[in-house]
């Protein structure tokens, strides 16, 4: 081991010093699995249980109180307890508990309930977008997205159902709690007895103190103060397990593949205790799953009693509690997952943590105006939570595919938030909806570019969904800032009404809601190529869904018929649901349901929403290049569109994602002077266009 590893030269330092070298880290000692602990000793054991009168009187006293504690102390899944217990649930109130991701949110409401001995549902319930597991009269303490929170504003401004609300993951810095953040502090002036707490494993706590601060303050230390308008911080400690940092010596070029061996390295030469890789989608985690099973299958020497289990969003059920039981005697499992294990779940049992250094992370650039998902580098701060994990129930080891040079030298400290990273068409949209009308003159946490302002106001100017004096249309504008959609998919849906293909409309909607309706998996792809042709529509990946859809009524919606057909059974039963949901919407926005079968029809009503996104093949292009209509970016069909090799003329996209080549996900192809009609402002062709700078 010693050939390939280094180990990190520094002396040991406390979690939030510069540095890393050995992390001490919060160790909450509860059921490693084996033998039984009471759900109640467990949670006595937990580091935040010490601090379970403060934080109430913290929050008594306090319109905010900011709570740092390390990943696995109890944050989540215990104060929202502490609250009901203490009070702040009775006549009736609710106490919310927000987390950026979806996937969090489930399993933690599942935890809470069952540590409640309550059916998850009913006192303790979620609703994540499109699903919602809460009971009106029941429900009291409820975990849900800050996306859903900020949905929920629209109908009540001021959540006067919400007692106490826990911003938590705050160090996330998702967009939605960002917004979600400065929406708060302007509800906090109407109503004085809310209580706000936000939770994070590291952030600058005195930053977000301060921000909350609506008072100058006279005392030095806020902790001190007893004015309640004045935020208080605590920090929950624990008593730490050592985490040994390994750096590798020279850099990987396939970090997949050393993230396999290094599994299989670990498995040959370390004591017992399960090992947590951090890859970064969904593609490179199944086939680094698939390597190992294989080979322990096979009865590899390194991998004998190895399983390896993927996590990411969009796991089902079934998948997310393989995951959080524990390991059989005998065995060692390899959870190989996205950066939602960094902080958002802790799972039990972990001792070792392979960290390729890598993220999924969403840029956007104003000047091309694409947003896309690309696989960069973490941050130190990030690299320092992910080897924390290996340091829970016993001292543990973190080996990073990365040298420590580049650590120390190369490694940005923090992550930029993702607003300043993001496109803000939905966003923009919603702070209107909301009656915040100076988007420049928001209070943001941290305030993305003007220029990406800019082109935000400009898309929905064009979709018709802003005035001349940027304040939201109606109806359209009201309409589109109701439906939980993207405000395209919305501009979509809206349109389709006139065109009478709303129907359509919602199925395509719906399909573009969740990831893929296909099966996914390496080594099936001749099998899922042509399972593709059997539905494949010459107009593009928008009417292949349709085609899919019809037949899928017709089998009497089978999973023996979707397993025949490559298509993934849980993905057309979530098309339904969600389907169903937005029907629901559209009737209640007075859009009559009807269905024309004319796909010109479709494809009209997809520009209507899409027309931002067009683009146009080079005349001359043999490789299937295409330009973006307003920036002249290069872009591809991504392989796995119907379109991919067919390439029309004119197309619209949905999103790209972005590896060798900017690649267009779900395309369909279009007449381009439906572009004109659709958006004479965004397309004006003779007089110089103002918007296009
Ligand atoms: O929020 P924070 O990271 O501070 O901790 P938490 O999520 O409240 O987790 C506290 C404890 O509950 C940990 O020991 C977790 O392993 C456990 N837990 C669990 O066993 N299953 C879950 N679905 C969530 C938490
Ligand atoms: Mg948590």
């Amino acid at each position: 081991m010693s050939q390939f590893w280094k180990p990190g030269a520094e002396k040991p330092r406390i979690l939030d010093d510069e540095e890393g070298g050995v992390l001490f880290l919060s160790s909450s000692a509860s059921s490693s699995g084996y033998g039984y602990v009471s759900i109640e000793k467990q949670r006595q054991r937990l580091p935040v249980y010490k601090y379970r009168t403060a934080i109430l009187y913290l929050v008594e006293h306090h319109a905010t109180t900011v709570i740092v504690g390390e990943t696995g102390s109890g944050k989540t899944t215990q104060i929202p307890q502490y609250l009901k217990e203490a009070g702040w649930a009775d006549g009736g109130r609710i106490i919310a508990c927000t987390q950026p991701r979806r996937l969090a949110v489930q399993a933690v409401a599942s935890r809470v309930a069952e540590e409640m001995e309550v059916k998850l549902g009913e006192e303790v319930g979620y609703t994540i977008r499109f699903e919602d597991v809460t009971d009106a009269n029941k429900t009291r303490i409820k975990f849900l997205t800050d996306g859903v929170l900020l949905r929920e504003m629209m109908d009540d401004p001021l959540l006067t159902k919400y007692s106490v609300i826990m911003v938590d993951e705050a160090h996330e810095r998702s967009v939605s709690t960002d917004i979600v953040l400065g929406l708060l502090k302007k509800i906090q002036k109407c109503r004085p007895e809310l209580r706000l707490i936000v939770a994070s494993a590291t952030i600058e706590a005195k930053a977000m103190a301060a921000f909350f601060q609506t008072r100058k303050r006279r005392t030095t230390k806020l902790v001190e103060s007893t004015t309640s308008e004045e935020s208080a911080i605590l920090s929950v400690e624990g008593r730490g397990y050592n985490v040994e940092i390994h750096y590798v010596e020279e850099p990987v070029s396939d970090y997949l593949q050393a993230a396999v061996s290094t599994v299989q390295l670990i498995h040959n030469k370390e004591p017992y205790g399960d090992i947590l890789v951090f890859l970064t989608g969904q593609d490179d985690i199944d086939a680094a799953v698939k390597l190992i099973n294989e080979e322990a299958r096979n009865g590899g020497k390194n991998s004998s009693g190895l399983f390896a289990l993927p996590l990411y969003s969009g796991l089902s059920r079934a998948e997310q509690e393989l995951i959080f039981s524990p390991t059989p005697r005998g065995k060692r499992k390899v959870v190989i997952s996205t950066n939602i294990a960094e902080t958002s779940l802790t799972l039990e049992g972990i001792v070792y943590v392979v960290d390729s250094g890598f993220s999924k992370q969403r840029f956007y650039n104003p000047i091309s105006d694409i947003e896309n998902l690309i696989v960069s580098p973490i941050s130190k701060a990030s690299a320092r939570q992910r080897a924390g994990r290996a340091g829970r129930v016993r001292p543990g080891k973190c080996y990073r595919l990365y040298t420590e040079e580049y650590f120390l030298k190369e490694m940005s400290a923090q992550g930029i938030p993702e607003i300043q990273r993001s496109n803000l068409v939905s966003s923009v949209i919603q702070l209107k909806a909301l009656g915040i009308d100076n988007i420049l003159g928001f209070n943001w946490l941290a305030a993305p570019s003007p220029e990406t302002m800019i082109r935000a106001l400009e898309v929905l100017y064009s979709l018709g969904v802003l005035d001349d004096d940027a304040k939201l249309t109606s109806p359209i504008g009201f309409q589109v800032a109701e439906i939980p959609l993207d405000p395209m998919i919305s501009k979509m849906i809206l349109a389709s009404n006139e065109l009478g293909c709303s129907e359509e409309a919602l199925t395509i909607a719906a399909v573009l809601s969740i990831q893929s309706i296909w099966v996914s998996g390496k080594g099936i792809q001749k099998e899922l190529d042509e399972a593709k042709l059997r539905f494949a529509a010459a107009e593009g990946d928008h009417v292949t869904f349709l085609n899919v859809y019809k037949a899928f009524l017709q089998s009497g919606k089978s999973s023996q018929w979707c397993y025949k057909n490559y298509i993934n059974y849980q993905s057309m039963k979530k098309v339904l649901e969600i389907r169903e949901q937005l029907r629901r919407i559209a009737q209640r926005l007075g859009i009559a349901l009807k269905s024309c079968g004319d796909m010109q029809a479709v494809r009209k009503a997809a520009t209507s929403g899409y027309f931002s996104n067009a683009c146009q093949l080079e005349a001359y292009s043999h490789n299937g290049m295409y330009k973006t209509v307003r920036t002249s970016q290069e872009v591809y069909i991504h392989p796995s569109s119907v379109l991919f090799r067919v390439n029309p003329k004119w197309i619209v996209y949905h999103s790209i994602v972005s590896t060798d080549r900017q690649y267009m996900r779900n395309v369909v192809s279009i007449d381009p002077s439906w572009l004109t009609e659709v958006a004479p402002h965004f397309y004006r062709q003779q007089a110089p266009n103002p918007f296009i700078h």
